[in-house]
């Protein structure tokens, strides 16, 4: 394992438990991040998936696996770290879920469609991870993976004359280095969680440097339910793009 991933395995070992209560018992209706904001953008982008073979790649705590199940999919996952993953196979029982890196993914077989969704931030090397997701899909199959906007990742709050403001700050642009994102869980604990930057002309040439055609994209905005529920994120997130989903093809 890379010392890049050994970080983020660390992170999420800790806070699995918290992670998956938050997303399901906390807020059984749904937490803001996922379920208002980030999945009904990729489960739009994913449309029907019944008989599909999807492979889950970061699978976290089984959450799209168990709904994609549902659905009538056919799903396998993976994910880094162990106790992610010991959730998720609680959560779904019957589904071959495995821990193991998106740089060499545990599995061989081929599927009609990848997710990765809210994952590919945490890897360094896109260009690795391209050429591993193209092994595991078939010809014409889709991979679907949502990441933190790569402008809005580079936006702070700053107070400029007494004014709250939100300007492109020290988290520029067009640096692309590992950024620390502050995840305030739960009011109480707050991680540090590293993700590393990189702007969309790297993402569209990476795109199509290893073999892949941009079919759909999203920029994710909240549910409308969600303006009752989480009124202070919906007034922010309704106005910032904050995630944004891809659906590219093998070509
Ligand atoms: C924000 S969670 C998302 C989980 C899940 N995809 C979802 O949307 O519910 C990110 C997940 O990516 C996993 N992850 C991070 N780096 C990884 C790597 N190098 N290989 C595999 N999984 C990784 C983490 O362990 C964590 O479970």
């Amino acid at each position: 394992m890379k010392k890049e991933e050994k970080e983020v395995e660390k992170k999420y070992d800790f806070l699995a438990e918290l992670y998956h209560n938050l997303r399901t018992k906390k807020f059984p209706g749904g937490w803001f991040y996922n379920e208002m904001l980030e999945m009904p953008a990729a489960l739009e982008l994913l449309g029907k998936v019944k008989d599909k073979k999807i492979l889950d790649f970061g699978c976290g705590t089984g959450i799209y696996a168990k709904l994609l199940t549902k659905k009538g999919a056919k799903v396998k996952g993976f994910d880094i770290s162990k106790e992610m993953i010991k959730i998720a196979k609680e959560e779904n029982p019957k589904l071959d879920l495995k821990i193991g890196s998106g740089y060499k993914i545990p599995f061989k077989e081929k599927f009609d469609i990848v997710i990765a969704t809210l994952v590919i931030d945490y890897f360094k090397d896109w260009n690795a991870v391209f050429r591993e997701v193209k092994k595991v899909l078939k010809n014409n199959g889709f991979f679907i993976f949502s990441i933190g906007n790569p402008v809005s990742e580079c936006i702070e709050k700053v107070i400029h004359n007494g004014e709250k403001l939100r300007v492109l700050g020290k988290k520029d642009y067009f640096n692309e280095k590992k950024i620390y994102g502050i995840w305030n869980v739960d009011g109480k604990k707050k991680i540090r969680m590293p993700t590393h930057h990189k702007t969309y002309e790297t993402i569209i040439k990476t795109i199509v440097k290893n073999g892949f055609e941009i079919v759909d994209y999203k920029d994710c905005f909240p549910l409308k339910k969600s303006k009752k529920l989480f009124p202070k994120d919906y007034a922010i997130y309704s106005k910032i793009p904050y995630f944004c989903v891809w659906k590219i093809k093998k070509k």
